[in-house]
């Protein structure tokens, strides 16, 4: 099924795709950079919505917060799409979170396994961290040109392909459910329920996925948490979400609450959900 270049994943992946727009057109390569990096120029050149890259392996996956995303060949799912939604700057960065409901709905759908979202958009099965999400925007002063929507799942990685230090926290969909993903299969759900999220939050915004973000989220309401977040790192109490998908945070003697829209959430004592810690080198 793991082909050496990856040919058969991209022929399956087209074969199965039902989508009306995601993935249409669709680029495949056996190595990138990155498909963040490589969509980010497509998109600058005028690619339109729904252009999808997908790569059997990264030489520099990118992740979220500066970090580095393992990327091995033959056995995961690294993919970006490219979006243009008609949204304010200040109302993108919900995307992350019904991309995150996405690959929730795919995981239970193909693999039958019980997945959990970890603010914003972090998948886990298990306590064990399968998937991670990087949206980059293309905006200039207020105005939003692209999304470029960046998801990587550990589907069929074998143990070996995760550093020590890594793995009590992060783990494949193979390692967890004990049998192979077919990557093309997985693939094409997955932009299916997507383009559903997506479409819905087009419509109606953020509050028509939010049922579905709650029902997949693990459960931070209440709990005290340390955020580290590209403005600083904060420790709190969380009082939930706003409406727009923000992590509203009581800071210690702090009367109004922060709001968080991306970061790393560590529940203080742990919580048995993991550490939110991300694959990297
Ligand atoms: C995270 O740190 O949790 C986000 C990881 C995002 C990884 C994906 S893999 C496909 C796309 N291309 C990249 O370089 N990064 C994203």
């Amino acid at each position: 099924m793991n082909d050496a270049t990856g040919a058969s994943f991209a022929q399956t992946l087209a074969s199965q795709l039902q989508t009306r727009f995601l993935g249409r057109p669709l680029h495949f390569f056996p190595i990138l950079d990155s498909t963040n990096t490589y969509a980010a120029r497509l998109a600058r050149e005028g690619a339109p919505e729904g252009t999808v890259v997908i790569a059997d392996a990264q030489t520099s996956g990118k992740g979220r917060l500066g970090r580095r995303w393992i990327s091995p060949p033959h056995v995961n799912l690294y993919l970006s799409v490219i979006l243009r939604p008609p949204v304010s700057v200040a109302a993108a960065p919900s995307i992350n979170l019904l991309a995150g409901v996405a690959v929730a709905e795919a995981i239970v759908s193909v693999c039958a396994l019980t997945p959990a979202i970890k603010w914003p958009n972090d998948v886990l099965v298990n306590d064990k961290k399968v998937c991670g999400i990087l949206a980059e925007m293309q905006a200039s002063a207020t105005t939003l040109h692209a999304i470029i929507l960046g998801i990587g799942v550990n589907i069929n990685a074998p143990l070996s392909t995760f550093p020590a230090e890594l793995r009590d926290k992060a783990s494949s969909l193979l390692l967890i459910g004990g049998r192979q993903i077919e990557r093309g299969k997985f693939a094409a759900t997955l932009l299916t329920s997507l383009e559903k999220f997506y479409v819905l939050w087009l419509q109606q915004g953020f509050v028509a996925v939010r049922a579905d973000w709650e029902r997949y989220a693990t459960d931070l309401f209440g709990k005290r948490i340390t955020v580290a977040a590209p403005e600083g790192t904060v420790t709190g109490v969380v009082l939930g979400l706003d409406t727009d998908g923000a992590l509203l945070v009581r800071e210690d003697a702090e009367a109004t609450p922060r709001r968080f829209l991306a970061g790393d959430v560590t529940v203080v004592g742990g919580y048995g959900q993991g550490e939110g810690h991300d694959p990297r080198h």
